[in-house]
Order: C-alpha cells, then sequence, then structure tokens
C-alpha cells in the first residue's frame, strides 16, 4: 500500500482521536449540565434531562411472581416480549420466556396508534403460545425514550430519539396508549403497571449480593445511563428523604455545542441526515444506531481521495444505513474480522483489495474507539455523583451494564473500562452485566409497582366511606330539618332546640362595661368588655386566657366553680375592678335548658369536660354559690350565654343580617332565629327568639347518621368520655377529627400500606393528633415538611408516607365540612321558609378554631352550603374576638330594653 494512502486515512482517522484532556472536559460538561438540571436552576438550560423514574430503592431479592415484559424502542426496530417468573430470594431461578418481533419501518414512522396496535399484537400473539389462559396478568413496559414520569404508571414522551417517529405520541402518556391499544385487541386481562427505561430495567436486573447496582449503563442503538439519587437534590420532587432513580438521558449532552470540539465533519453530516437533526449529539457519536452510518461517510470519503476502492464507490455504499453497528463489530472481531469486511465491502457491490479491507478495519476500530472513551467519560460523570453521596457503600461502585454494543462489540467494554479507570483512578467500579437485557428489572419494578397498586386500593377501599356524594348530603340536611321541627313542636328529637331568650339584636345605642366569662371552648377566658358608641368608641376589650388542667374540668362541680371565681378575682385585681359589680355574662358553650336569660340547667357535658354534681343543675346558681363561699366578692350574674349565641350577637353587632350563629372548634353547634309561633317551649307568637339547636347530638336518637358510622368513628366514639353521645359532633369537630384520622393510620399500618407496617408507639396514644396538626399537613405545602410535621410526633415516615397521611386528612376533613355544610343548609333554609321568602339573604357568624384555622374546612362548607341551599345567600362572618363580647352584647341588650343602661 502506498505511502499517500496511508497517510490520508491516518489524517482522517486523526479527527476521531479525543485526548485525555477532552474528555476530562467531556466528563465535567455533563457533570455540571447533571447538577444544573437536577437543581432545576432559572436561566441554565442543561442539556442532559435528570428525569425521576420514581424507582426508589434497589431490588430487594424478596420480589416475586409472574410478569409479562414489553421492550420498545432499545434494541432498533425490534420489539421483545418475555415471561418473567421472579422467584423472590430462596425459590430457584427462572429463565424467561422471550420472543423478538421486528417493527416494520411504515410503523417506527407511522402513527403511534399503529405502533401501539402493533405492540398489543405482538403481546397476544407471543401469550397465545405461552397458554397463559384468562389470569389477570401485570405487564412492565420497556421503554427507552426520554419521558417525562409522574409515578410508576404515567409517562408522558417527551421526544422520540433513534429510529423513531411515529405521530401523536410526543406529549402523551405512553401506558395510556398502551392501554388503549391492549382493550382494543381485548384478547387477555393485561394491566400495565409500570413502565421503566431500559437503563432502569438494566440497573434493577442485578443481583443484590454481594451488593447492589447503583448505576445502569446501556449502549445499544443509543446509549444512556440512570443512577440513585438522593432525592433532596432532585429539585422537581420537593421531599426530602429517601434515594429515587434518575434517567439521565445523556445522548442530548451537547445539543447546546458543548461536543463541538470533538465533533467531526462526519458527524455534522449524520446528523443532518438523521431523523431527528440538531438532538442527541452525544448519542449520535456514541449510539449503534449511529456507528455503522458514521463508518460509511468515512469510507465514502476516503474513496472521494482515491484512498480506498482504488477511488471507485457504489449505489450501495452511497446509500443511508447500508452499514450496520453489525458490521462494524464483525469487522473488528480479531480472528475473523479481515474476511467479514471483505464480505461486507462485496456485498455493497465493491471489490476491496486486502489493504483496503484492512484500512477499513481501522475506519471501525477508530469510530468505536471514539465511542467506547466518550461513554467512559460520560459514565465517570455519573460515577462522580454517586461517590458525593456520603452514605455510599464502602464496597465501591457497581454498574449494570446492557445493550448489544457494550455486550457483543470485541473491544468496546474492555476500552470503556480502561477508560474509566484512567479518568477516574479511585473510583472502584464493578461492572455487572444485566440479565435477560434488563428484563428482570423491569419484572422487579413492576412487582414493586403491583404491590404499591394494591396499596392504593386498600387507601382508596379505606377513605370510600368518607367521600359523601351529594344526595348522602341532601339526605343529613332533610333529617336535620326534620329534627329540628320535632324538637321546636317539644317532640322526641335529637336536636334540642332550646331557647335562648335572645329576642333582639344589638342596635348600636347599647352603652356600659361588662365583665364575660367564656367556658367550653380551648380557653377559659375573663375578659372586661367596654361598649361605648358605635361610630366613635366601638367595642374595648381586655381579656385574659387562664389555663383549665384536667383535674378541673373533670373533678367535682364545686372545684370548677371554685378555680372560675379565683380567676375573676386575680382578673378585677389585674385591672383595678375589685369593689366595682360589673353586670357579668356567662358563655358558656354545653347544653344548656334556659328558662330566662340568667337561669341555665345544664342537661349534660359534652367535649372534655366531666366535673360531677353539675348536670341537671342551674349553672348560674352553681356560680353564684362559688361566689358567696368566696367571701367579700359581689359579682352580678345578668345572662348566661351559648358560644353559639355570643359568636350571632358579637356579629350581628357588625352585621345586622346576622341571624345564625355556627361553632366549629372543639365542638361544634349553631343557633339562629326562629320565629316564636314555631317555639313551643315559649309562650307567645310575636317577634323572634334565638334558638340554641345543640345539633352536636343529631343522631344520637339512632334515626339519622348511622350510614355515616365508619369503624373508625365507632372506635373514637367507644374511647370517648360519653360514648354514644354528640354523634354528628364526632363526625365534625377538632376535638375528634385527630381521633378519627389517628384509628384511619392505625389500619393503614395494619394493612402495611403505611410506614412499611411499623407500628410506632406514638400512634397508639390517644388524643396524640390535634386539630392543628390537621390544618398543617392540609396546607400548601411541599412533601419534605408534610414528612417533618409527621416526625414531631415520632412517625418516621418517608414522603409517600406522608402524602398518604395528608390524604387521609383531606378525606376526614372533608367529610366533616360537607355534614357541616348540610347542618347550615337546613338552618338558612328553615330560616327562608320561615319568612315564606324566594331568596333570603343571611349571614351566618363563625367562631371555632376547626373553621378558622384549616385551611380548606370553611371554603368546603360553603360549597356544601351553595349546593344544598341554592336559594339563599350565605354569607360567613368570623367573629373577631370571641364569643365573650357577644355575651357582654347580649347584657347591655337586656338592660337596654330594660330600659336601664349599664353602669
Ligand atoms: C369562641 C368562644 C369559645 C368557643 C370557641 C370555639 O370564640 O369564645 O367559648 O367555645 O370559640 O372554639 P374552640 O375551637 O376554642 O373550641
Ligand atoms: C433514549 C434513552 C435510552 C437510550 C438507550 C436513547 O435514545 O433517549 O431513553 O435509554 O436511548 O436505549
Ligand atoms: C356544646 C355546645 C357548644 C358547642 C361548641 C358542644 O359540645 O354542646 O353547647 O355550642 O360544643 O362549643
Amino acid at each position: 500500500m502506498n505511502e499517500n494512502t496511508l497517510e490520508s486515512v491516518q489524517q482522517c482517522l486523526n479527527q476521531f482521536d479525543v485526548t485525555e484532556e477532552q474528555l476530562q472536559q467531556i466528563q465535567a460538561g455533563i457533570l455540571g449540565d447533571m447538577e444544573r438540571a437536577l437543581g432545576r436552576q432559572a436561566g441554565s438550560s442543561p442539556s442532559v434531562q435528570m428525569l425521576p423514574t420514581y424507582v426508589r430503592s434497589t431490588p430487594r431479592g424478596t420480589e416475586q411472581g409472574d410478569f409479562l415484559v414489553l421492550e420498545l424502542g432499545a434494541s432498533g426496530a425490534t420489539l421483545r416480549v418475555l415471561w418473567v417468573t421472579l422467584t423472590g430470594i430462596s425459590g430457584p431461578r427462572k429463565e424467561p420466556v422471550s420472543q423478538e418481533f421486528t417493527i416494520p419501518t411504515e410503523i417506527t414512522l407511522g402513527t403511534g396508534q399503529q405502533l401501539f396496535d402493533f405492540a398489543a399484537g405482538c403481546l397476544v400473539q407471543f401469550l397465545d403460545q405461552l397458554q397463559v389462559g384468562s389470569q389477570p396478568i401485570q405487564l412492565g413496559f420497556n421503554f427507552s425514550f426520554p419521558c417525562h414520569q409522574t409515578g410508576l404508571n404515567q409517562s408522558t414522551l417527551i421526544s422520540w430519539t433513534k429510529g423513531f417517529r411515529c405521530s401523536g405520541v410526543e406529549g402523551q402518556d405512553v401506558v395510556q396508549l398502551l392501554r388503549e391499544a391492549i382493550q382494543r385487541q381485548g384478547a387477555y386481562n393485561i394491566e400495565v403497571v409500570a413502565v421503566v427505561n431500559d437503563t432502569v430495567g438494566a440497573m434493577m436486573s442485578c443481583d443484590p449480593s454481594p451488593q447492589a447496582c447503583e448505576v445502569g449503563l446501556v449502549v445499544d442503538t443509543g446509549t444512556n445511563a440512570c443512577y440513585m439519587e438522593e432525592v433532596r437534590h432532585v429539585a422537581e420532587l420537593k421531599e426530602d428523604r429517601g434515594r429515587i432513580c434518575v434517567n439521565v438521558q445523556w445522548g442530548s449532552f451537547g445539543d447546546g455545542g458543548a461536543l463541538e470540539p470533538v465533533q467531526t465533519p462526519f458527524d455534522l453530516q449524520l446528523d443532518q441526515e438523521s431523523l431527528h437533526p440538531g438532538t442527541q449529539r452525544f448519542e449520535k457519536m456514541v449510539g449503534g444506531l449511529y456507528l455503522g452510518e458514521l463508518v460509511r461517510l468515512v469510507l465514502i470519503h476516503l474513496a472521494g481521495q482515491g484512498a480506498l476502492f482504488g477511488g471507485v464507490t457504489s449505489p450501495a455504499l452511497l446509500t443511508h444505513g447500508s452499514v450496520h453497528v453489525q458490521h462494524v463489530m464483525e469487522i473488528e472481531d480479531p480472528s475473523h474480522g479481515r474476511a467479514r469486511a471483505q464480505a461486507m465491502l462485496q456485498e455493497l457491490g465493491l471489490t476491496p483489495s486486502a489493504q483496503d479491507c484492512a484500512q477499513v478495519q481501522r475506519v471501525c476500530g477508530a469510530v468505536s474507539s471514539r465511542a467506547a472513551r466518550l461513554c467512559a467519560a460520560a459514565l465517570t460523570a455519573v460515577l462522580a455523583r454517586v461517590r458525593s453521596n456520603p452514605e455510599r457503600s464502602p464496597l465501591g461502585v457497581s454498574v449494570a451494564t446492557g445493550g448489544r454494543l457494550y455486550k457483543q462489540h470485541p473491544r468496546f467494554s474492555a476500552l470503556l473500562q480502561q477508560t474509566v479507570r484512567l479518568l477516574a483512578p479511585d473510583a472502584d467500579v464493578t461492572f455487572v452485566p444485566s440479565e435477560d437485557g434488563g428484563g428482570r428489572g423491569v419484572a422487579v419494578v413492576t412487582a414493586v409497582a403491583s404491590r404499591l397498586a394494591l396499596q392504593r386500593r386498600q387507601l382508596e377501599e379505606t377513605l370510600a366511606p368518607f367521600r359523601l356524594h351529594s344526595q348522602q348530603l341532601k339526605a343529613v340536611q332533610a333529617q336535620m330539618r326534620e329534627s329540628m321541627v320535632r324538637g321546636l313542636r317539644g317532640e322526641s328529637s335529637s336536636i334540642r332546640m332550646l331557647p335562648t331568650y335572645v329576642c333582639a339584636m344589638p342596635d348600636g345605642t347599647e352603652r356600659g362595661d361588662f365583665l364575660a366569662l367564656d367556658l367550653g371552648g380551648t380557653n377559659f377566658r375573663v375578659l372586661w368588655v367596654k361598649v361605648g358608641s358605635r361610630s366613635e368608641e366601638g367595642i374595648k376589650i381586655i381579656n385574659r386566657v387562664f389555663s383549665l388542667p384536667e383535674s378541673v374540668t373533670q373533678g367535682t362541680g364545686q372545684q370548677l366553680f371554685d378555680h372560675i371565681v379565683d380567676c375573676i378575682v386575680d382578673f378585677q385585681k389585674e385591672n383595678n375592678l375589685s369593689g366595682q359589680t360589673l353586670p357579668l355574662s356567662f358563655t358558656f358553650s354545653f347544653p344548656c335548658k334556659q328558662l330566662g336569660l340568667d337561669q341555665g340547667i345544664l342537661l349534660n357535658w359534652t367535649k372534655g369536660f366531666k366535673a360531677s354534681d353539675c348536670e341537671g343543675q342551674d349553672v348560674v346558681s352553681l356560680l353564684r354559690a362559688a361566689i358567696r363561699r368566696r367571701q367579700g366578692v359581689e359579682l352580678n350574674v345578668v345572662a348566661i350565654v351559648n358560644d353559639t349565641v355570643g359568636t350571632m350577637m358579637s356579629c350581628g353587632y357588625e352585621d345586622p343580617h346576622c341571624e345564625v350563629g355556627l361553632i366549629v372548634g372543639t365542638g361544634t353547634n349553631a343557633c339562629y332565629m326562629e320565629e316564636l309561633g314555631n317555639v313551643c317551649a315559649v309562650p307567645g307568637d310575636r317577634g323572634r327568639m334565638c334558638i340554641n339547636m345543640e345539633w352536636g347530638a343529631f343522631g344520637d336518637d339512632g334515626l339519622a347518621l348511622q350510614e355515616f358510622y365508619t369503624p373508625f368513628d365507632l372506635s373514637v366514639d367507644q374511647a370517648s368520655i360519653n360514648p354514644g353521645k354528640q354523634r354528628y359532633e364526632k363526625l365534625i369537630s377538632g376535638m375528634y377529627l385527630g381521633e378519627i384520622v389517628r384509628q384511619v393510620l392505625l389500619h393503614l399500618t395494619h394493612l402495611r400500606v403505611l410506614f412499611g407496617g411499623q407500628e410506632f408507639p406514638s400512634l397508639q396514644t390517644k388524643d396524640i393528633i390535634k386539630t392543628k396538626f390537621l390544618s398543617e399537613i392540609e396546607s400548601d405545602l411541599e412533601r419534605w415538611q408534610v414528612r417533618a410535621i409527621l416526625e414531631k410526633l415520632d412517625l418516621q415516615a418517608d414522603c409517600e408516607d406522608a402524602l398518604l397521611v395528608r390524604e387521609v386528612c383531606q378525606a376526614v376533613s372533608r367529610r366533616a365540612a360537607q355534614l357541616c355544610g348540610a347542618g347550615v343548609a337546613a338552618v338558612v333554609e328553615k330560616i327562608r321558609e320561615n319568612r315564606g321568602l324566594d331568596r333570603l339573604s343571611v349571614t351566618v357568624g363563625v367562631d371555632g378554631t376547626l373553621y378558622k384555622l384549616h385551611p380548606h374546612f370553611s371554603e368546603q362548607v360553603k360549597d356544601a352550603v351553595r349546593e344544598l341551599a341554592p336559594q339563599c345567600c350565605v354569607r360567613f362572618l368570623l367573629s373577631e374576638d370571641g364569643s365573650g363580647k357577644g355575651a357582654a352584647l347580649v347584657s347591655a341588650v337586656a338592660c337596654r330594653l330594660a330600659g336601664a343602661a349599664g353602669p
């Protein structure tokens, strides 16, 4: 061979040399892009995609079952179907059954529907031969293209790569497309459970012992890698604990120009003539789909220069795609390569000399060596990230390898490994060939996904009874209405409909100083309320919260009332009120039968109160007796007021349309202005009176709400201090929602849906979950913040657990809001009908920690009311200063009506 020829070939091939320094730059470039893509830094446009795969752990080895695997896109225009049996740790290994199908070009370039119909057809053909019968089959879909996944079984194709370009698929969920195609076939009961990139399949195929692979590398028609990343580094996920497999999508590295220093004119030409010009620039220098083509372009060039084939080409050589990677691999075979080169060139219609064959071997070697070295540089970037993980294994990193080019090329893997050692001398890497071409890994992911799907079903089943539909709410509203009417008539009813002797709203002319007590909610308060002219001073309040230990709320009545008087005396001293006898209003948030404004017989305690010797007694008398016991104190108890009434009065001072009071806090209740003529317990039929409904007891007669009581509600009721009582309240109010949630969480833990089945002692503790917890966890938080809330309760959750807990809270609080809304709808509709109006505009004064602090509760109540009482326009007005102020106004109005202004 003449010197010139050798020289020309050498010069041409020199362009394929990549220096160590260039490799290092590529490594650094990819690593930088990976970090930017993970961090989602604004303004940066990294060329690798770093797609979360929702695979959260490497295989445990315990996965079991039969799975159908469909592989599409890894090995060019072939599609593979496998039947994989996983036998767990102890079972004997079973070889998979598999079959390959060639996808015709008119399909790889046709419509999406044609492609998926073809795939579904192959599945049917395969299963027919296997004779699996009609059992439900779980399928894992190995789809080797860049996809944006939002779960293990949801995956939107970002863009086609390699030789595929089917219309109508980009931007679509490929799982859904496959499901639809399977349904169109209608032959088998196949559920598509998971979708997996081929790199993930490779990583998950490897045996977990002695250590699991944390990186998956594929060099087939395309190239790519995945690896296990700390989830807190994946900005998109907003989680803080655990790991997730990230699909690097390194094939697109260089799409922004980073590869220019190493690109040859052949690379540029190849790109221009490819199916997707300008994209996947790195892949086009490494992937098997392109190596044959690069060789072909070089051969044409050298022939053109007269350096090969005596300067002659052939139509076949000039035809796009006539040289395949298979040729390249065969030509590089150390023993038969030369002969293979000759055979290929002859097939291409050339008459090669022995020297030509040797030169063609060199060309192939140069193209594939560059590919192996570039691929090694990319892999070292991934290894650098894995090694930056502080919790990484002391045993170094295992990389699962797959793909035909990597496995079948005579030198590719050796050269790649050698370059990795050169670029990352202390990386301590082990290369592990993946099994069954990654099919086994896809089956492992499918096994995990189907376990998760089962858990999701169990969660849905558990929460289904909490999800109420309109008809059910309408029924509650109707039953509530009926119970109201019966209660007003004095007939047997679970709702007591107690007269309050409050008949007029404040009109703004009230004046004076009042003392108020506020007992029964989260806080016990003493207040000094100064009522001035509405337009000038308005109402001024000085108040103090006193603690009420359980020994007092659940001790004797005498202790309770003595404690109350002690607090009043302290308060008077602090505010220089000692010696003055201001009119005192008592907000007492429990059901009382009133015989007048200043007389209320406690019918029964509710919520957390259980002081002895009080039920059946006049609460005002108990308070007066305590005042007498504490000598030297003068107090003038003028009114006893339920918190709902206090709230209505307080809001009524702001808005004269306020004729309903609603509390949704520790307990729940409502009051409203009823026509006196409808109130049998009070003589007279002119004017209106505020009725304390005591709706918390709705359903206590067993005639309503039975169907809504889940086993969780029953447990909460049974463990309460008043089983069988306050049944409506126990579905709605803050004191119970946390307990209902806790019961559901216990059940889900038992089913192993939550916390991996681990039973945390804190979850066994009654009342550990407060209303505040529900409000916090349901607010707009990132996943890691949700998890941190659970941690405060000593619940060691991962982010998935945290999201499940949030779903439980949402279901429980939403039901509460809807049931509450049904009650409000019954009340406002009654007022509307009482007045014979087509439309009613009314304001509801509201108070209570659940209503006020929960991020969605109030909106859900309003939604329900809008739906259930469409003829009422209901405004909800939050009471600002608690019901103590309203209670003072009750006294003020009474004083005004009695013609005696307050002192
Ligand atoms: C009002 C009252 C309390 C009442 C409470 C309900 O503001 O002043 O006496 O019981 O709201 O809320 P809670 O969430 O504290 O039970
Ligand atoms: C795809 C990757 C895939 C790789 C190897 C690329 O073209 O974009 O998702 O992993 O080929 O098959
Ligand atoms: C009581 C009501 C009170 C409500 C809200 C219920 O448990 O029975 O009287 O209005 O809680 O505090």
